[in-house]
């Protein structure tokens, strides 16, 4: 059967558009049922327009405290009746609430090989450590940080004359393929957590 997936993001959208681009093409089973947004100057919203997705701004700034902020969020969030909530650049930390309220329903993207370089500017962490490897990993969100049962994971090799853009620009271009492949593997119902481990059915 057909999910219902709601994408959250913060900005620029490129895995929002990679995964809109995934469902417009059939390649996942799902329909896009709302971007909901913290920024109402996300560029994410006008590929939203564009591809005919409702869109939800829930306004950070417009709140007077954080768990304000959370609580119409949660509403939001409840509004889409989604099977599947997608991180797409969303730039907050999910509180426990909302983790708590969608468990096993929401994924996030993560531009680095998990558990390494969590948190902000993981590109940047991964180019100054100086590892040869990095990637990006699509995983489920538990109430840690960066720390949910990892789905997939695609590597890049860290070039010399690398700096940090480039390879970030590289490692995105991964994120675009495993994205979607990870919100097709849940829509299909091949996703089974067994405590830290995905298996993925065949
Ligand atoms: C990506 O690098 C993603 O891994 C991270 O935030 C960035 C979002 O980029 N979580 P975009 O908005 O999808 O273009």
């Amino acid at each position: 059967m057909t999910k219902r997936i709601a994408v959250l993001a913060s900005g620029r959208g490129s895995n929002f558009q990679a995964v809109i681009d995934a469902i417009t093409a059939r390649e996942i089973p799902a329909t896009c049922v709302a971007l909901i947004t913290d920024n109402p100057k996300a560029y994410a919203i006008g590929r939203a327009e564009a591809a005919g997705i409702p869109v939800k701004v829930v306004d950070y700034a417009s709140f007077p405290a954080r768990e304000a902020y959370e609580q119409a969020l949660l509403a939001a969030m409840r509004e889409c009746h989604a099977d599947l909530f997608v991180l797409a650049g969303y730039m907050r930390i999910v509180g426990p609430e909302i983790v708590r309220a969608f468990p096993g329903k929401m994924v996030n993207i993560h531009p680095a090989l998990l558990p390494s370089f969590q948190g902000l500017h993981a590109q940047r962490q991964a180019w100054l450590y100086g590892v040869k490897v990095s990637g990006c990993t699509v995983h489920f969100v538990d109430e840690s940080l960066d720390g949910g049962p990892i789905i997939l994971q695609r590597v890049v090799p860290v070039l010399d004359d690398d700096d940090e853009d480039v390879l970030a620009e590289r490692i995105l271009e991964q994120e675009h393929i495993a994205f979607p492949e990870a919100i097709r593997l849940f829509c299909e119902d091949k996703l089974e957590i067994v405590g830290r481990n995905v298996r993925i059915r065949k």
